[in-house]
């Protein structure tokens, strides 16, 4: 077991697996989110998600196919490692719906590796505008799992608000990545920008029509192009592993 905190806080914590570069990239976010806390930021949100050479973040072949996972289970335990060090984790409508997941963190992260009194981080589902869809909600493992632990995020509400933790994951899906990445770079005032983003990427090529991140317009008046800045990256075998924080051409982070 491997906890750290020597920031005087309660938060951030530190997950170690004892394998490299596992434990250094959970370091590497470990400093990112100590400076937040020690900058006294409201909150910490981590964008994660995993991505083909193409850009591609789904392989399935057809809608409602069982999803094919681009990640490896070795890149899949670094991302429950991660998960452990947020107090939330965040997907979209669209994820749940597709995908189903649980959001728990598992692949034998907890045991050992997380520290006494942690516990789950809360699922947090982003709503579509409109009416909530009960019925689909209902049949979720989400909703019939984890009912008491999930918060659903409104369209238009700011998420620090709503969430009300100090630290978010965010893992997509498409669509909610793109809009983070385009608040982050664009409005501020959202509530919805990211302090890093850790992406996955595997070694081939989807094809086909499915869509790629980042899919948001970019104006002209958009100017500097969004970039990371502070970047690192690690090779999981055969899976590059970036790490960043959203930045100015210039390479000055936004936050
Ligand atoms: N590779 C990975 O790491 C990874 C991770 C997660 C998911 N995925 C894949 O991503 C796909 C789903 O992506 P998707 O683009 O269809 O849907 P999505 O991004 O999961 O969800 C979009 C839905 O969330 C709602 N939403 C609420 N707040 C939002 C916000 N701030 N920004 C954007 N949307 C918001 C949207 O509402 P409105 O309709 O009202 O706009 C929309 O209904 C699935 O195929 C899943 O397997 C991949």
């Amino acid at each position: 077991m491997s906890l750290t905190n020597d920031c005087g806080c309660s938060w951030p914590w530190l997950i170690q697996l004892g394998v490299e570069p596992e434990d250094t990239i959970l370091r590497t976010l470990y400093a990112l989110q100590r400076e937040s806390a020690k900058e006294q930021r409201p909150w910490f949100v981590t964008l994660s998600f995993a991505q083909s050479l193409d850009g591609k973040i789904d392989a399935r072949p057809s809608a409602g196919a069982a999803p094919l996972r681009l990640s490896s289970a070795r890149a899949q335990r670094l991302t429950h490692a991660l998960r452990a060090m947020h107090h939330t984790v965040a997907v979209g409508w669209n994820t749940l719906l597709a995908d189903n997941p649980l959001l728990t963190v598992r692949c034998g992260v907890p045991e050992s590796h997380t520290p006494p009194g942690w516990t789950q981080p809360r699922p947090v589902v982003l709503l579509p505008h409109g009416a909530l869809r009960a019925e689909q909600l209902a049949q979720s493992r989400l909703w019939q799992e984890r009912r008491d632990q999930l918060i659903l995020v409104p369209r238009e509400v700011e998420w620090g608000s709503e969430v009300n933790a100090a630290s978010m994951f965010v893992e997509g899906g498409r669509r909610v990545i793109s809009s983070l990445l385009s608040a982050t770079m664009n409005d501020h005032a959202l509530g919805r920008r990211c302090d890093a983003v850790i992406i996955t990427i595997a070694p081939c090529w989807v094809g086909n029509t499915l869509n790629s991140v980042p899919a948001f317009e970019r104006k002209p008046a958009m100017l500097p192009m969004p970039r990371l800045g502070k970047l690192r990256c690690w090779l999981l075998e055969d899976e590059l592993i970036l790490l960043g924080v959203p930045a100015t051409e210039s390479g000055n982070a936004t936050t």
